[in-house]
């Protein structure tokens, strides 16, 4: 039976096992494809398999958007003899219904991803009733809550493909600069990072902790490797609730036997613009649809700043981070008399007697305008307060959030932050050793008010140096042992960083909040679905 013939089951009377053997069926006699390798099959009669992202139809012709997972292809179905049967519950088909569509491709430059199918056939997998993520706004609550869901919207999908492909980039740099994957473990006997962010599990009995970091343990794997990286899950009881912080992250890291901190430093410039140029190249159309700047992210050259923490100190006491914090201001403060007046609009028309289409899209963008509404007074409350921390800034201090912050918006590049003082850092950074002060260590901040996305050292290699920090910090000497064998055993100077992927993923989507750069965030209080 050629496909034109083919009657399709109707949508709402079959069950999805019927509906799954009839599509075993008819799958033997076409040719099955996917969105993304339409531009194979120009002229030709093709079956795509996917969801219902879009319905629209007027009078006698119907357009689906489907989407499969690769793309969205435009779907056009005309009513006519051999459509009839199918046509009218075709048009209705509701959002995410499931479903294979037949028809013949053909290019179309004005069409989403450039080809459209001619449909001759629809076959329903399953037609879904009242899927809750509609195309009207939601509240982020709501998307968090349905979170297993919404990772099927366009925004998100755009997301976790670029977070996949900086994943590779990411491989691919260490695998090709001579790097040994060593996979380091989750269950650690000691702290890694400061001890007040530990996960305490029970280990048959015994008290031991998630991991912070691998650190410790590639440190040990480049005395055999020379050159070493590691990229897994770390965890970080983070009692805050700040755009920057997770309590389950990705980490990548290196670490370079004979390196000192100029060579880690240079590492990290060439990964990170090495990340940059590959997301910039495979997906600059995905950072359009994302509104990102790509400007910005092609400003992402060689060489990044390099300041010290005492200069950073000195910019955030003078008069360029005060006039940013004043703008900030003015300008929030404007954007808030902007929302008072739409909130007002659109709560008029959701109350109104208007359609009720009409009330459900106010109401439901009133919910969007008010989040933002209140996310702007809560930057307004803080303003004061950041501009005082900030000048009032005293060497010694670590830098917060907020000074963080203005210290990147000052710079049109990644900058790199170095020499902080010794005790605001962690134990096993390395003394400097013409300023016994500080650390030879480094943040590395991304532009556009991002922040840290990098934190990174030489290591102290001296065993007496480090025996009296580990008492310093008041550290379980024994714990550390294993740790301490290392610079007792053919000790050299090295080296290397943490970068933060989700932090990552957040600065090239543009995302203001990590929660969209991880398939599954998990938060102080928040770890469903
Ligand atoms: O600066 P951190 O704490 O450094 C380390 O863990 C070192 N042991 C790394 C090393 O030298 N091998 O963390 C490294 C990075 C930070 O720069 C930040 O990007 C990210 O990890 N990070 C977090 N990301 C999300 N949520 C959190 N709670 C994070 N804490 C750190
Ligand atoms: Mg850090």
């Amino acid at each position: 039976m050629p496909p034109a013939l083919r009657v399709s089951p109707h949508v709402t009377d079959i069950s999805p096992l019927q509906a799954r053997r009839v599509g075993r069926k008819l799958a033997a006699m076409e040719t099955k494809t996917t969105i993304d390798r339409l531009c194979d099959h120009v002229g030709r009669t093709v079956t795509l398999s996917g969801w219902v992202y879009n319905t629209r139809a007027s009078g006698k012709i119907a357009f689906i958007i489907v989407r499969d997972g690769t793309g969205l292809c435009q779907c056009v179905l005309e009513r006519n003899d051999r459509t009839a049967d199918f046509f009218d519950d075709a048009r209705k088909l509701p959002q995410e219904s499931s479903l294979e569509v037949t028809g013949v491709v053909s290019a179309d430059e004005r069409a989403v991803g450039g080809y459209e199918l001619k449909a001759t056939g629809v076959h329903v997998v399953q037609a879904t009733r009242d899927y809750p993520i509609t195309p009207k706004p939601h509240g982020i609550e709501f998307l968090m809550r349905h979170r297993h869901l919404w990772f099927r919207s366009k925004r998100q999908w755009h997301i976790m493909r670029i977070r996949a492909t900086a994943v590779d980039a990411i491989r691919r740099f260490f695998n090709d600069n001579g790097y040994i994957l060593v996979d380091t473990p989750i269950f650690a006997p000691a702290a890694g990072e400061e001890i007040q962010t530990l996960f305490k599990v029970d280990y048959f009995g015994e008290p031991v902790f998630l991991a912070q970091t691998g650190q410790l343990y590639v440190e040990a794997a480049c005395m055999s490797h020379r050159k070493v990286y590691c990229f897994g899950p770390t965890f970080r009881a983070e009692k805050s609730k700040t755009r920057r912080h997770l309590s389950e992250f990705w980490m990548v890291e290196p670490e370079i036997a004979y390196a000192g901190l100029d060579e880690v430093i240079e590492v990290a410039e060439d990964f990170v613009r090495s990340i940059v140029e590959r997301v910039l190249r495979d997906h600059r159309d995905e950072l359009i649809e994302l509104d990102r700047n790509i400007e910005s992210l092609e400003a992402v050259k060689k060489p990044f700043y390099r300041i010290t923490y005492t200069e950073a100190a000195e910019l955030l006491r003078g008069p360029k981070a005060r006039e940013l914090l004043e703008n900030d201001l003015v300008e929030k403060k404007a954007r808030v008399a902007e929302l008072d007046k739409k909130i007002e609009e659109l709560d008029a028309v959701a109350k109104g007697g208007g359609k009720q289409w009409q009330k459900d899209k106010a109401a439901a963008e009133v919910i969007v305008a008010r989040e933002e509404h209140s996310e702007l007074e809560e930057q307004i409350r803080n303003i004061p307060h950041h501009m005082e921390l900030a000048a009032n800034f005293r060497w010694g201090s670590d830098l917060g959030g907020s000074d963080e912050t203005i210290i990147s918006r000052l710079h049109d590049r990644p900058v790199f932050v170095t020499h902080y003082p010794k005790y605001v850092k962690a134990f096993y950074m390395r003394e400097d050793r013409n300023d016994d002060r500080v650390t030879e260590n480094f943040d590395l901040l991304a532009p556009e008010g991002v922040g840290e996305i990098i934190g990174g050292s030489a290591r102290e290699e001296d065993l007496d140096r480090l025996l009296a920090r580990i008492k310093h910090d008041g550290l379980p000497q024994e714990d550390y042992e294993w740790y301490l064998d290392l610079r007792r055993y053919g000790s050299v100077p090295h080296g290397g960083f943490g970068l933060g992927f989700e932090r990552t993923v957040a600065w090239l989507c543009g995302l203001k909040h990590l929660r969209e750069s991880i398939a599954y965030p998990r938060m102080m209080g928040k770890f469903y679905p």
